[in-house]
């Protein structure tokens, strides 16, 4: 009986733990690092600023959809519509617009 329960902890454990490790690769994906700047030709710092706003903003209404489900032509289309949601200036919606697209861009490199 006891060993049962400890099984049932192990798995659990487990999944946990493949949660954590699936969850903390996605992020790494998406935030901005040099090698993003880099390749996409953009400034590390607007990234940043891009990826704030996004966190924070696009998060609102619905859960931030990642920039790589969505090819970077519908994303034109999108985002000013959505930061017309979000009541983003243009200055904002720039740089949410230059994050999305590089975020994008190069996570289908790195396939
Ligand atoms: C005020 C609420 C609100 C905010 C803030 C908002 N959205 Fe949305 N978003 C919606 C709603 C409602 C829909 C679904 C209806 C639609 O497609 O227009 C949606 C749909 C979307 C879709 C799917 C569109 C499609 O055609 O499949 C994407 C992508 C998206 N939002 C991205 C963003 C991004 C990026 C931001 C930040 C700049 C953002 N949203 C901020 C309300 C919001």
């Amino acid at each position: 009986m006891k060993s049962k329960f400890f099984l049932f902890g192990v798995f659990n454990l487990i999944v946990v733990i493949c949660g954590i490790t699936a969850c903390s690769q996605q992020t790494n994906n998406n935030a901005p690092t040099q090698a993003m700047a880099s390749a996409t030709q953009t400034k590390l710092s607007d990234l940043g600023e891009g990826h704030a706003i996004y966190m924070r903003q696009c998060s609102q209404c619905h859960e931030a959809k990642l920039p790589e489900t969505i090819p970077s032509k519908a994303w034109h289309v999108i985002v000013p519509g959505m930061a017309w949601n979000a009541g983003l200036s243009k200055e904002e919606e720039a740089k949410v617009h230059t994050y999305i697209i590089a975020a994008s861009e190069y996570s289908k490199q790195q396939r």
